[in-house]
C-alpha cells in the first residue's frame, strides 16, 4: 500500500475544491471528480478528450448508499449489489436528482458502482460524496492499471494521483442495465456473465463487439498506438513472421497453446494460461509493446467464457477501425 492517510485527506480536499484526483480501483485507475459538481465533471471530459455525450460511472462508498443516487432500486439491482459490491460490477439505474446531467451525458439513467480497493474506499469515505470517474486515460486509448500509466498519459492535467499499486483485476467493471424487465450486460468485465447468471437465475444478453456499429460510437477503443491484428491462435506465429518480412516492427501475444513454437518478432509477450492473470496483465502488455516500438501487434482472442469474454471484447475493440476524428489516436 503506497497511499497514506495524509494522501487520502489531501485527495478528498482536492475533490471538495472541484479538482481532479486519479485513484486506484480493483479494475483500472479512475479519473475522479465530485459527482455533484458540474464544472468539475466537465473538466473530466476536457482532460480525457471525451465527447460530453459519453456517460460516466458514479463511485459510491457502499451498497447501502445506492438509494441516494437513483430513483428506485429494482429487486435485481438489490440482489446484484448485495452479492458483488464492493466489486467490479456497475449497475445502470434510473437517475436520482442528486446526479447532474453532465455526469450522465444527458441520460435519465446513471451508472453506479462500489469499487473493491482499500484506497478507493478510503477516499470515498473521507470525501463523503459520490465520485464520478471514467478510466484515467485519454479517450480511446488503453486504460491505466498502474499509477505510472496515469502520470505518463495525463501528467499535469490531474491535480493529484493516489498511488495504490497495480490493479488486481485489470479490466473494467461489468456494466449491467437493470432498468428493464430483464437485466442485460452492456459491457463484459471483471464479474463474469456466468457468475451473474447464477445469481440472477436467468440467461443474460451480451452485446456482440465484432458486429456493433452504433452511429457516433467508434468501435476502436482500449487501443494501443500499434495496430492490433487478430488471427486464430495457430496462425499467430506465421502471421507475425509475415508482418516482419513486410517491414513491420511486430509484437506478439503468444497464446499458451503455441508457447513452444519458435517465433520471429521484435517483441513477444508469452500469455499466462490463467484468464485472471491475462486480464490483470492485458493493458500493461499492450503498453509494453508500444514502448518497445512495435507498430503491429498480432494476437488471438481467448475462448469467450469467464473473464475470457471481457478480454476478447477489449482485444476486438483495440483491433477496431480507427476514426481520424479521435484526437490523439492517429497522431500519437
Ligand atoms: O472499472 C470501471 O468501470 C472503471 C473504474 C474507474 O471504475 N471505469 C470505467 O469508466 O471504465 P469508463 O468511463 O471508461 O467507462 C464507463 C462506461 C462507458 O462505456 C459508458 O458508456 C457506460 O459506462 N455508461 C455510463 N453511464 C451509463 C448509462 N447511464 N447507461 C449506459 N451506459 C453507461
Ligand atoms: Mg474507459
Amino acid at each position: 500500500m503506497t497511499a497514506r492517510t495524509h494522501d487520502i485527506e489531501k485527495a478528498a480536499g482536492v475533490l471538495r475544491a472541484g479538482g481532479l484526483v486519479a485513484f486506484p480501483t480493483e479494475t483500472v485507475y479512475g479519473l475522479g471528480a465530485n459527482a455533484e459538481d458540474p464544472a468539475a465533471v466537465a473538466r473530466i471530459f476536457q482532460v480525457k478528450g471525451r465527447p460530453p455525450s459519453h456517460p460516466l460511472i458514479v463511485h459510491i462508498g457502499g451498497a447501502e448508499l445506492l438509494g441516494d443516487w437513483v430513483q428506485d432500486v429494482p429487486e435485481a439491482a438489490r440482489v446484484l449489489a448485495e452479492r458483488f459490491w464492493p466489486g467490479p460490477l456497475t449497475l445502470v439505474l434510473r437517475r436520482g436528482r442528486r446526479v447532474p446531467l453532465e455526469a450522465t451525458g444527458g441520460l435519465e439513467t446513471v451508472a453506479v458502482r462500489v469499487p473493491d480497493h482499500p484506497v478507493a474506499l478510503a477516499l470515498l469515505s473521507a470525501f463523503g460524496g459520490g465520485v464520478t470517474a471514467p478510466s484515467a486515460n485519454r479517450f480511446g486509448s488503453v486504460s491505466p492499471t498502474a499509477a505510472d500509466h496515469v502520470r505518463a498519459e495525463l501528467g499535469e492535467a490531474v491535480d493529484f494521483v493516489l498511488d495504490g499499486g497495480p490493479c488486481e483485476v485489470g479490466v473494467e467493471s461489468t456494466i449491467v442495465d437493470v432498468t428493464g424487465d430483464v437485466p442485460s450486460i452492456l459491457r463484459p468485465g471483471g464479474v463474469t456473465r456466468e457468475e451473474l447468471e447464477t445469481v440472477l437465475g436467468c440467461p443474460l444478453a451480451v452485446p456482440s463487439t465484432s458486429r456493433v456499429r452504433v452511429p457516433g460510437q467508434h468501435p476502436s477503443h482500449y487501443a494501443p498506438r500499434a495496430r492490433v491484428v487478430l488471427v486464430e491462435p495457430e496462425e499467430v506465429v506465421a502471421e507475425a513472421e509475415l508482418a516482419q518480412e513486410l517491414g513491420h516492427q511486430v509484437g506478439v501475444f503468444l497464446p499458451p497453446s503455441v508457447a513452444d513454437a519458435p517465433v520471429k518478432a521484435n517483441a513477444v509477450v508469452a500469455l499466462p494460461a490463467s484468464m485472471a492473470a491475462y486480464a490483470r496483465g492485458l493493458y500493461g502488455f499492450l503498453r509494453e509493446l508500444d514502448e518497445q516500438g512495435c507498430d503491429l501487434i498480432v494476437a488471438s482472442v481467448p475462448a469467450e467464457e469467464g473473464l475470457g469474454l471481457a478480454i476478447a471484447n477489449r482485444l476486438r475493440r483495440a483491433a477496431g477501425p480507427r476514426p481520424s476524428s479521435v484526437p490523439g489516436l492517429q497522431e500519437r
